[in-house]
Parts: C-alpha cells; sequence; structure tokens
C-alpha cells in the first residue's frame, strides 16, 4: 500500500509560496530530525532552486532522534550549496533562538531597518513549525495542535524592526513518489489519520526500529531475542498491555495505535529512522 494524502486547500498555497518566494530573502525549512529526507517537501525544493534563495534546515524535534545520525544529516546539509542546517527543539525556547542569527549568517547583504531580513518559513504538516514561529515572536500567533494541517494561509509578522517572517501553511505534495516515505511520515504523524492504515504503518516502524533499535524494543516492550516477527510483535504488545476485543481476541489494531503514539512520543528513546545512507539506498532503489 502506499500513500497519497493532498488536501485541495494545498493547491493554492502552493501558488502563494511561489509568490511569496519572489519577495523574501530566504527559506527556513523545518523538517522532522527524526526523517530529514522524507519530511524534505520536493515542492519547495524545487520553488526554492528556481529562485536561488539561501536555505536554512532546521531538524527539528532533535530531542526525540539519534544524536549520532542528526550530526550526520548535518554535515550531509551542510555540503549543499547556499546551505546551513542545524538541529534544535523547538520545546526550548533557548534553542528556537539559534534560527534568527543562523538566518542573518546565510543573508549577510540584509538585516537593517532600511533593508529588513524577509525570511519564508515552511514544512509539512506537523513538523514544529508553529511551536517554533510562536517561540521567535515570543508569543502566541501561529495555532498549534497535533492534528496536521491547521494553518492555511501566508502570515507576514515583524519579528522586529530589521527582520520580517513569512510563515506558510503545513505543506504535503500531490505524489509521494517513494512509498517508504509515506510510512516514514505516517508514522510521525505528518499525514492525516484518515490517509494511512495504523497497522501497516506500525509493522513498517517495527521493521526498521528493529534493525537499529532492538535494544529498546526489547527494553519497552518486555520482549525476548530472537524478536518476533510483524505480527507477532503486534499480538506482544496486546498481550503484555492487556489489549482484549470483545470474545478475548487480542486487539492488534489497538496495539498499532500505541506503538505508533509510543514512537512519537519519544517514549521508546532517541531514535531516527533514516540516515543520509540509508536515504540514498531508498532512492536508489525507489528509481529501479
Ligand atoms: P506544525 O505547526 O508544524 O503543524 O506543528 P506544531 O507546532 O503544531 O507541533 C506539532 C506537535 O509537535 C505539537 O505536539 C508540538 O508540541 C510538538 N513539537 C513541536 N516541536 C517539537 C520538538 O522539538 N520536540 C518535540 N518532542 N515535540 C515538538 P502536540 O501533540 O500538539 O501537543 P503538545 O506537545 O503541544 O502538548
Amino acid at each position: 500500500m502506499s500513500i497519497q494524502w493532498f488536501p485541495g486547500h494545498m493547491t493554492a498555497a502552493k501558488k502563494k509560496i511561489e509568490e511569496a518566494l519572489e519577495i523574501n530573502d530566504l527559506v527556513i525549512e523545518i523538517l522532522d530530525a527524526r526523517i530529514p529526507g522524507a519530511s524534505t517537501n520536493p515542492m519547495i525544493e524545487s520553488i526554492r532552486n528556481q529562485r536561488q534563495r539561501p536555505h536554512l534546515k532546521v531538524l527539528n524535534k532533535a530531542d526525540l532522534a539519534d544524536d549520532k545520525i542528526t550530526q550526520e544529516w548535518i554535515s550531509f546539509y551542510n555540503q549543499q550549496p547556499k546551505t546551513l542546517c542545524i538541529a534544535i527543539s523547538a520545546k526550548h525556547a533557548s534553542e528556537v533562538k539559534k534560527i534568527l542569527p543562523a538566518c542573518a549568517k546565510i543573508a549577510p547583504h540584509r538585516g537593517t531597518a532600511i533593508k529588513p531580513l524577509r525570511m519564508l518559513i515552511m514544512g509539512v504538516p506537523n513538523v514544529g513549525k508553529s511551536t517554533i514561529v510562536n517561540s521567535l515572536k515570543n508569543k502566541k500567533i501561529a495555532k498549534t495542535g497535533n492534528e496536521p494541517a491547521i494553518t492555511k494561509s501566508l502570515q507576514r509578522i515583524e519579528l522586529n524592526n530589521q527582520m520580517i517572517l513569512t510563515d506558510s501553511p503545513g505543506m504535503m505534495w500531490p505524489k509521494i513518489d517513494n512509498a517508504l516515505d509515506g510510512f516514514l511520515l505516517a508514522a510521525s504523524h505528518t499525514i492525516g489519520i484518515n490517509a494511512y492504515d495504523e497497522i501497516d504503518t506500525a509493522l513498517v516502524l517495527y521493521d526498521i526500529l528493529k534493525m537499529s533499535y532492538a535494544e529498546l524494543l526489547i527494553k519497552k516492550y518486555k520482549l525476548a531475542l530472537p524478536l518476533p516477527n510483524d505480527e507477532s510483535f503486534l499480538c506482544a504488545i496486546a498481550e503484555y498491555r492487556g489489549f482484549k476485543i470483545k470474545g478475548g481476541e487480542l486487539d492488534i489494531h489497538k496495539a498499532a495505535v500505541t506503538f505508533l503514539g509510543d514512537y512519537r512520543q519519544g517514549v521508546l528513546g532517541k531514535v531516527s529512522l533514516e540516515s543520509p545512507s540509508s536515504r540514498r539506498q531508498s532512492n536508489l532503489k525507489n528509481k529501479s
């Protein structure tokens, strides 16, 4: 099964973003530190490349991601032209404060009262963009919430007399070419709940985590080696947590939802679902 999700208002949003890029000096792209490749919107990438704007990639939710792999992503992105990459957790205002100096660094020709620095902030739904915008402004402007795609129109925010931020809606793209990306985005709660199957998504997540983070799974769900196969894994969670449906059968669906929730909230520990090298392999596999 592959996952497709593109609410109608996003077509209009794309057009507005193209227009906004004309008048902005740089793009701040918020990515999910656990899935930086999958949370990169190819539409944003192509609009940004057309306009040749400098680019700050912010790996957000770094508190949930594997620190070693986050460092690999930072080195990887910092090798790209006109790009600077930093990792933060928007849960900490002190980390969000790193964003504006990083922007000033990549667009040193702007940032005065006469020539204010104009920044367009973008990202897929639920990546933490509203949390970041609120923190940058230091009061609640953007709506936050864990249901994807709440912000619907562009919003101009004067941070001070030298910096202007344009907030854009959390944006997906019409077709997710790489099927694995669909699952990574669904697991990380970027895609609306009606567009994916929770059991399928949980099983893909399990396949990835058992390769690199088996010890975390063993500890959290009291498993033993060798790790169970897919179906038995969800049964093991259901059994351990006492999830039953009428008639005493194990509730696999509830187990899948619980497992996804544990990953999303960082209950399992700090994990990353892709690295620059696994990304390269997945892209190659997808092309062949
Ligand atoms: P969006 O605008 O990109 O759609 O995302 P938003 O800021 O609404 O954030 C989506 C969810 O992600 C929120 O959780 C928010 O708190 C959480 N979040 C944002 N940044 C970070 C981060 O760096 N680390 C962690 N761990 N979580 C982050 P929520 O479930 O709506 O509720 P709550 O956490 O605010 O209670």
